[in-house]
């Protein structure tokens, strides 16, 4: 099949550019798409399609409730709602799956059955959980977080899972580790979105931290989301959720950690760095080099895709509790 050419980010033009999304979705990749006959499989909401489709779609979310979720009160009541969770949904960032907020279609090829996640690197207990063991051990809670991409839209989403501090203490890294690098799932049979495997691109997705960063009470493991096991186009079975740093930090379906002495190269920062940066701390003061932080599109209800505009926050709301981490 003719495939979508990418360029390298130093081939594409700056007015060409917008968020990774908007740039590989509007510009490439719904043009040869349509050639290439791939959107009947991403755009089921439209037309007569639409109650089939929602029914699909409905089914990718209706999964099994996680019982004794303790809902935990010091991440519940924010200034704005919960977003709808067939909104958030159906709209989401998975690259591996295609580079269209639409993917949650094609993320229900994930093979998310007898799921590992290696610990490893410079820990004095290194472990491969799986996810029977991850629950078992690591008491659940739901938090309730607001959610923000550096595409400036925002959503509130209710977590369920266990503070990353609770591995780093089952784990125990030693002296020498500083950073914690994320890797996500990756099988090129599998991980096939348009566009995004070819040869230049650096996959697997990985993101990375700074322990002390990883040690904050906010970083969190999520295993599930509105009370039950996070749907594949979420990042199932397991991802990270940093809520006061862009969602690009937030690596999906997680199958490695590595606690490491230097600090390792990530996807979207190995591809863009002078956009996407490695702290990526959430903040309205500093534009994008295409657009500006200042304000976000909130996500909130439907029916439609539909939003608000609000003022962002620094450190997305969170700064009484992280900015300790980035005083010089
Ligand atoms: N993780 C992987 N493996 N692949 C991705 O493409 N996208 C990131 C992050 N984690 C991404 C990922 C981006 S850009 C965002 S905004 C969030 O996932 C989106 O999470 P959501 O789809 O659950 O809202």
């Amino acid at each position: 099949m003719a495939f979508l050419h990418i360029p390298k980010p130093w081939q594409i033009k700056e007015n060409l550019v917008t968020s990774p999304s908007i740039y590989f979705n509007r510009r490439r990749f719904l043009k040869t798409a349509l050639g290439a006959g791939i959107i009947a499989s991403i755009a089921p909401l439209t037309g007569c399609q639409k109650s089939l489709a929602e029914s699909t779609l409905e089914k990718t979310l209706n999964l099994a409730k996680i019982p004794g979720i303790t809902p935990n009160p010091n991440w519940q009541n924010l200034d704005r709602p919960i977003t709808s969770e067939i909104l958030a949904g159906q709209y989401n960032n998975f690259y591996e799956f295609g580079g269209n907020k639409k993917i949650w279609l094609k993320a229900q090829n994930l093979p998310t059955e007898n799921w590992r996640v290696e610990v490893t690197g410079l820990v004095k207990y290194p472990q491969t959980y799986d996810l029977d063991d991850l629950k078992a051990k690591f008491p659940l809670e739901e938090r309730i977080y607001r959610f923000r991409c550096v595409e400036a839209w925002s959503m509130v989403l209710p977590w369920v899972g266990f503070p990353m501090v609770a591995l780093l203490q089952a784990v125990e890294p030693d002296s020498r580790a500083k950073f914690v690098r994320f890797t996500s799932f990756y099988d090129p049979e599998i991980t096939t979105g348009p566009g995004f495997h070819l040869g230049s691109l650096p996959w697997p997705y990985q993101e990375s931290l700074r322990l002390e960063e990883m040690a904050n009470e906010l970083a969190f493991f999520a295993v599930g989301i509105y009370g039950h096991d996070l749907p594949k186009q979420h990042g199932a079975p397991i991802r990270m959720v940093i809520p006061w740093k862009y969602g690009f930090k937030g690596a999906k379906s997680i199958v490695k950690i590595e606690f490491l002495e230097t600090q390792p190269p990530t996807y979207w920062n190995t591809l863009v760095p002078n956009e996407y940066d490695f702290e990526a701390n959430v903040n309205p003061t500093k534009p994008h080099p295409r657009w500006s932080q200042a304000t976000e599109r909130f996500i909130s209800n439907g029916p439609g895709l539909s939003w608000e505009v609000k003022e962002t926050l620094p450190y997305n709301g969170y700064g009484e509790y992280v900015s300790y981490l980035y005083s010089v």
